[in-house]
């Protein structure tokens, strides 16, 4: 069997992604804080040697945190990948990196191809940038995969927070402006695997198919749930938050499509609908 190390593998991706994993005919090793650090040089040398190949769901997500713990984010965020693909490269083994949309600054309505510039708007998206480049700096076989919205069932993510305030009655304040996919973790976990099968090499974007507002996702979990809360749209200018995001979140997928082929991403709707049954 092989042995995949999955760090950060009891976060939301972690987590999905190393039942996957299981499912696929994996050995997969989840690492994660407080036993493992992805800054420790020792542990990750140990994880590396230990493994197969790694796929890196390792990360400091607090996006807002961020702009005040800069120097930790940029640890685990940029750092820490440098060193993974160093030793990496020394053994001769494959890594799978997971980064963000928020590498880009959300300008415009175009999805985002991989071509395209980024530009990010705060220091997560910042340091989620450095850590392609010192990945890719490290010489060792590797595929980046951006995600962006996503969801699963061990987070805590827009959706479980639209579902708690659905819950508790009341107008529901949303925003209108921010454009994307809602995209279930399971989902990117099945695409992850079949990359790491094929140890595909590539920068990629990954996202459900399909592009809604915030709004419009809350809508549709209302109607799924058959409630009756009335929707006040508003903008991300009505919530300072310490970090900017971008609004334009939405992923062009045609190069993941191509080479993974179809039945990897389907409607986000669907696997939304799939998720709140
Ligand atoms: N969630 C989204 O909407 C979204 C969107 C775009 C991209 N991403 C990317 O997707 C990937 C997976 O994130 P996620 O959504 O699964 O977030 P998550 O639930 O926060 O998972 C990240 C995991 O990494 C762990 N971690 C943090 N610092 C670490 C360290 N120094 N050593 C070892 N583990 C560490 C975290 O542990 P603690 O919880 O103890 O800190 C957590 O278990 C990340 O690369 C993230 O940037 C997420």
């Amino acid at each position: 069997m092989t042995k995949i190390v999955v760090t950060g593998g009891r976060g939301m991706l972690g987590t999905d992604l190393a039942l996957e994993l299981r499912r696929a005919g994996f050995e997969p090793v989840p690492l994660d804080l407080p036993e493992f650090n992805l800054c420790d040089p020792e542990q990750l040398r140990r994880a590396v040697a230990d493994a197969d190949a790694v796929i890196n769901c390792a990360a400091y997500t607090n996006v807002d945190k961020a702009e005040s713990e800069p120097a930790l984010a940029a640890a685990v965020n940029a750092a820490a990948p440098g060193e993974l693909g160093r030793l990496a490269a020394a053994a001769g083994k494959y890594v799978l990196h997971i980064s963000t949309d928020f590498v880009f600054d959300g300008s415009g309505d175009r999805p985002w191809r991989e071509t395209d510039t980024p530009a990010p708007l705060s220091v997560y998206g910042a340091t989620k940038l450095d850590g392609e480049h010192t990945l890719a700096a490290s010489g060792c076989r590797h595929a980046v995969v951006r995600v962006q919205w996503t969801y699963g069932g061990n987070g805590n993510h827009f959706i479980k927070k639209l579902l708690e305030r659905a819950k508790a009655g009341g107008d529901i304040k949303m925003v209108d402006d921010q454009v994307g996919a809602p995209t279930w973790t399971r989902d990117v976990s099945r695409a992850l695997v079949k990359l790491l099968k094929g140890q595909t090499a590539g920068l990629y974007h990954y996202a459900a198919a399909g592009y809604a507002s915030r709004l419009d996702v809350a809508a549709f979990v209302l109607r799924e749930l058959g409630l009756e809360r009335r929707l006040l749209p508003c903008q991300t200018a009505d919530f300072p938050a310490p970090a900017r995001r971008p609004l334009n979140s939405r992923f062009d997928c045609t190069a993941l499509d191509t080479q993974l082929g179809p039945g990897f991403r389907r409607p986000w709707q669907e696997a939304l609908r799939e998720f709140i049954q």
